[in-house]
């Protein structure tokens, strides 16, 4: 026995050693990391709360049975003989999501693998020593194989990743930042004092619960795959679109609700505190319906929903205009007043949620024009540091010719 020689000291490796690798965590490590990160990624909840949601996030639609993967970067020359433990040196996850891919020639879609990548890490005391670099150039390489054995082509179709840090830093290791503006809708006592004057479609708008979800996920993803083919023709461009799938919605549901159950838990708010409304749908006639799905976003300070309201948000996860082939970038009356329909109906449940505005993320001409036409109070902004979305594509098409179809907020992961 006696204290290890100077030689038997572990000493922090560089960057390019060959002896890092990308593997992955076990239970321990993994709630070393959560417990470090939580500063970053806790919001509202307290370390104790956190340290129960991380490990619910792998048991609910779409993580639950190996959906989720926990990637670590670690030194494999470490042994248990140089005393500590094995060294983290960055970590992340990725989840397996179904995407959609349409060539100009194709007459069918094709159905994929697309990762995202969630929580980029390096631990305070390792930071600046390229770690996390080294981990994605590794991560950009593995991932293109990583759960596809049922694929025809074996590889993935792309993996995508929505960067806290600007447009840069993930640009150069090969994912791509592409656009990344959301127009906010402020809550205010005018857009809610005209929700119940104008009543715009009202007694037409009914809402999206987890009973009706999973018919409306079908019915969009059908018509995101009719149009998908139409695009890639028109643009010559290959399209691609992470499916807005039943599961999809149900990830950030269930985060959503996780969430709202304990912030409400000792705080004065609505009584049904995992809301039962997960979007509203306007308008009866099948073809003509517009409807949105959205997620309540807490930014906390002393733990209650109450604080930072007027950045606690209601993100539009997904917007369907179902008749958006047929409009063009004119749309006709009915469907102005079904979106304004139910973009008033998001805006009260923010209110009745303490959340300040409502965020919908990079819509299309055809929204662009419903925004204006609705008469809602808005503005367009231009995100360049958070949440930028950033693809690396795998086929052989260069990625600043791919066309990321849908990139609304249901993709962020
Ligand atoms: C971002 C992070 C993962 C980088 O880890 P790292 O191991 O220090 O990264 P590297 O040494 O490979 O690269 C450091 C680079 O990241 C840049 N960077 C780090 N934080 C940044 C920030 N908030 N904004 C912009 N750039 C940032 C550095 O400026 C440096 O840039 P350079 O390559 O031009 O010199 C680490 O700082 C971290 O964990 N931050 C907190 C969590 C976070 O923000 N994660 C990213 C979520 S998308």
């Amino acid at each position: 026995m006696g204290s290890a020689s100077q030689e038997d000291v572990y000493a922090y490796p560089d960057s390019k050693a060959p002896s890092l690798v990308l593997t992955h965590p076990t239970e321990d490590e993994k709630r070393r990391t959560w417990t470090l990160n939580h500063k970053e990624w806790g919001g509202a909840l307290t370390l104790e709360e956190y340290l129960k949601r991380e490990p619910y996030l792998t048991t609910i639609p779409l993580t639950r049975d190996g959906g989720m993967t926990h990637w670590i970067l670690t030194d494999s020359s470490w042994s248990a003989e140089k005393g500590g433990s094995r060294p983290i040196l960055a970590s992340c996850e990725s989840i397996n999501k179904r995407v959609l891919v349409a060539a100009p020639s194709d007459t069918a879609i094709r159905d994929g693998v697309g990762h995202g990548v969630g929580s980029v890490f390096t631990y305070p005391e390792h930071r600046g020593n390229r770690y996390a670099g080294r981990m994605l150039n590794e991560l950009g390489v593995a991932l293109r194989k990583w759960q596809c054995e049922k694929q025809v082509s074996q590889d993935a179709v792309c993996s995508a990743l929505w960067s806290d840090i600007g447009k840069k830093y993930y640009a150069q290791k090969g994912w791509a930042a592409f656009p990344s503006l959301h127009v906010e809708f402020p809550v205010s006592a005018n857009q809610m004092q005209g929700s119940e004057e104008k009543g715009k479609g009202k007694g037409k708008v009914t809402p999206i619960t987890y009973e009706n979800l999973g018919q409306l996920c079908e019915v969009d993803e059908k018509l995101l795959r009719e149009q998908m083919l139409r695009k890639a023709k028109e643009t010559n461009r290959t399209c691609v679109a992470f499916a807005p799938d039943h599961d999809t919605m149900r990830w950030h549901l269930y985060r959503d609700d996780f969430i709202a159950s304990i912030l409400f838990k000792s705080s004065p708010g609505p009584t049904n505190v995992s809301s039962s409304i997960k979007g509203a749908l306007a308008g009866t006639q099948e073809g003509r319906r517009v409807w949105a799905v959205w997620s309540r976003n807490y930014y906390g300070g002393s733990g209650k929903p109450t604080d930072n309201v007027e950045k606690n948000t209601l993100y539009i996860l997904r917007l369907v205009i179902e008749s958006e082939a047929s409009e063009g970038e004119n749309p006709s009356e009915d469907v102005v007043e079904s979106f304004t329909a139910v973009m008033r109906i998001a805006l009260r449940e923010a209110a009745t949620w303490n959340l300040g505005k409502v965020d919908l993320w990079n819509p299309s001409p055809l929204v662009k024009a419903l925004i204006e036409r609705s008469a809602l109070q808005h503005r367009p902004v231009e995100r360049d540091a958070e949440s930028i979305p950033s693809m690396m594509w795998y086929g052989a098409e260069d990625i600043h010719n791919i066309e990321w179809v849908a990139n609304e907020k249901y993709c962020w992961c």
